[in-house]
């Protein structure tokens, strides 16, 4: 989704802005701009495409010199990627950059285009500044043209934004859309998110809704509707800037999936206490699982999928029934809530609009609410209940792996605590799953790491196809939804997971000579079924590659064409172990097809807009 970022110090304000752009480059985007603040004007160079492609504009441009000014990065909604479509837009006095959807932008155009607004781009950004600058002129106050134009708009918004007249000022303000303020020795930043800042300073704001951000290079001040300073709390990153650097790995996706063993013990660990789980510190009151007669897992794309593991979990180990939903679905279906149930908002980044109005819904139906989030402090942790943190460390490429496995993680130790207080489970059980999580677990996701190699391999030869299915049964059917996702979203290539019992019920006849098949065998119990579905597609014609746990392949001869063996326990060590072998599986048949691993076409890291 678009990056804003903006500068005022004692230095030149481009260096910055642009690095910091580069910074925000994993969350998705298509066109990039920058505007200087310089004396009595404002200079505006934005570009579709590429940072590098700015720059060059940039270079050709010679702006003078600024110590202010304000920069974004365009994932469209409203109108092509374009130049003229790009951010910073301009309205009479003001120069703005945006993230977020103004969904009223017709009316309010229509509104405007009466007092004498014309419009040029096909963005509803556009509008934003209109609206702010028809505000400037009536009031002449930076802040109450924001809070009124801020209440005449329906959607959501991060807003960075330059008076002409004001130089050296930068004012910001949002709604459900992300926004971080940070003062550092340079001067003071506005972000969308830390990482655009990490280099600079550990410190920033994260301002709530509601107030106005103001910097200047004197530093941050923020203000509310009665033009009153307001408080708004520092914050302190724990990762440093070299954890979101590729630090000698081809791309971030490859890092972070080698980072898993590490995020696996980092979050499971402090939540274990006498080997059993004990959430206390993260989520208070939450040791009474048993009161809760539902679940509702909640989120989107693979935090969804990791809800369907949690789902098995819970289901398994504590007998509490659990209903997975897609965010952007549950608000709109009226949902059955009831006072004794329980939902569970998954979330990476806590930004995702989906799955933070999902919340809202279900806080306005008064059940309640549990994030598992990683970023901290973010909107999803603020706004639910109660919040565990997910503590994987930030995750820049776009496709999720690292945050994926902890979600599993913590989800398993969840059921293993609701388990535990509805005396579902016995003790002696409880402290051999908490164990395997942190010990046997990740043991066997470092294993499986060296002999990425030989994934490599096998992933080659699938890369020539266009379509591609993954198949399993039980825990096995669930990865495959993930492992799915994850080869779509940056090979290209078409694949589908299915439930290897159901294949027969219509998708086999999309099996033909040579269509590849991944099946998944973590499951002892399930393995004789699972083996019946690989010969039912490999008479077909079928070539088919087998993940499977060494026992399995021991025990069963297993007819497939390319068989890797997991060295991993059977239970969740190869449930865990085979979720990381699908997402390298996915990531080197992406980096041999040659394209942009961590920047795949058309998606954004954190999806801010409906
Ligand atoms: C993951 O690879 C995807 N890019 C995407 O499905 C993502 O998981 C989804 O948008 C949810 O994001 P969140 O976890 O930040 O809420």
């Amino acid at each position: 989704m678009c990056g804003i970022i903006g500068f005022s110090g004692a230095t030149p304000a481009l260096p910055l802005l642009l690095d910091g752009l580069r910074a925000l480059e994993y969350r998705g985007y298509d066109s990039a701009g920058v505007a200087l603040s310089g004396d009595g004007a404002t200079f505006t160079v934005k570009s579709r495409g590429r940072i590098d492609t700015l720059e060059e504009k940039l270079k050709a441009a010679d702006l003078p010199p600024a110590l202010c000014g304000i920069g974004h990065t365009r994932w469209a909604t409203h109108g092509e990627p374009s130049d003229l479509n790009s951010h910073p837009h301009t309205a009479g006095a003001v120069t703005l950059v945006h993230n977020g959807i103004i969904e009223n932008y017709a009316a309010l155009a229509h509104r405007l285009t009466l007092s004498g607004y014309k419009f040029h781009s096909e963005t509803d950004t556009e509008v934003g500044a209109a609206l702010i600058d028809f505000y400037y002129r009536l009031s002449g106050d930076p802040q109450n043209s924001l809070f009124a134009a801020a209440d005449d708009i329906r959607g959501s918004f991060a807003f960075g934004v330059l008076f002409e007249d004001r130089p050296g000022e930068i004012y910001a303000i949002r709604r459900d859309s992300p926004l971080i303020a940070a003062h550092t020795e340079k001067g003071s930043f506005i972000a969308s998110d830390v990482t655009a800042v990490i280099e600079h300073t550990s410190e920033y704001f994260r301002p709530r809704e509601g107030i106005i951000v103001k910097i200047s290079a004197g530093g941050v001040e923020f203000f509310d509707r009665e033009g009153q300073k307001a408080d708004c709390e520092t914050e302190r990153v724990d990762w440093s800037v070299s954890r979101a650097q590729r630090s000698g790995y081809a791309h971030f996706m490859l890092k972070e999936i080698f980072e898993e063993p590490e995020a696996i013990r980092k979050t499971v660990s402090p939540r274990l206490s006498g080997g059993l789980p004990d959430f206390g510190k993260d989520a208070p009151g939450l040791a009474e699982l048993s009161r809760f007669r539902r679940i509702h897992i909640v989120g989107c794309g693979t935090a969804m999928h990791a809800g369907l593991m949690g789902k098995i979990f819970i289901e398994k180990f504590a007998r509490i029934p659990v209903c997975v939903e897609i965010a952007s679905e549950f608000r709109y279906r009226d949902p059955i809530l009831e006072p004794h149930d329980l939902v569970i908002l998954l979330s990476q980044s806590g930004e995702t609009a989906d799955t933070l109005a999902a919340l809202r819904h279900a806080k306005s139906r008064g059940v309640a609410t549990l994030a598992i989030v990683n970023v901290i402090g973010s909107s999803v942790a603020r706004e639910a209940d109660r919040v565990i943190y997910t503590l994987a460390g930030p995750e820049i490429a776009v496709a999720s792996t690292k945050a994926y496995s902890v979600q599993c993680a913590i989800l398993a130790l969840f059921a293993v605590s609701a388990a535990l207080s509805k005396k579902a489970l016995p003790e002696p059980t409880a402290r051999r799953i908490c164990e395997s999580l942190v010990n046997a677990v990740p043991d066997s996701i470092a294993r499986l790491l060296a002999k990425s190699e030989r994934i490599c391999a096998l992933a080659r030869n699938y890369t020539d196809c266009e379509d591609l299915f993954f198949i399993g049964r039980g825990i096995d059917s669930a990865l495959c939804t993930e492992g799915s996702l994850k080869l779509k979203e940056i090979s290209y290539i078409h694949s589908e997971a299915y439930p290897a019992g159901e294949l027969k019920h219509g998708t086999i006849s999309l099996i033909t000579d040579g269509v590849p098949v991944i099946a998944l065998i973590t499951e002892t119990s399930l393995c004789e079924k699972v083996i019946s579905a690989v010969r039912e597609v490999r008479s077909r014609g079928a070539r088919v590659l087998c993940f499977a746990t060494r026992e399995a392949a021991r025990d069963h001869t297993i007819p497939c064409d390319d068989l890797f063996e997991l060295d991993a326990p059977s239970g969740l060590p190869a449930a865990f172990c085979a979720a990381t072998a699908l997402q390298l599986f996915a990531y080197h048949a992406a980096a041999l097809r040659g394209l942009d691993v961590d920047k795949p076409r058309n998606l954004a890291k954190s999806v801010t807009v409906e």
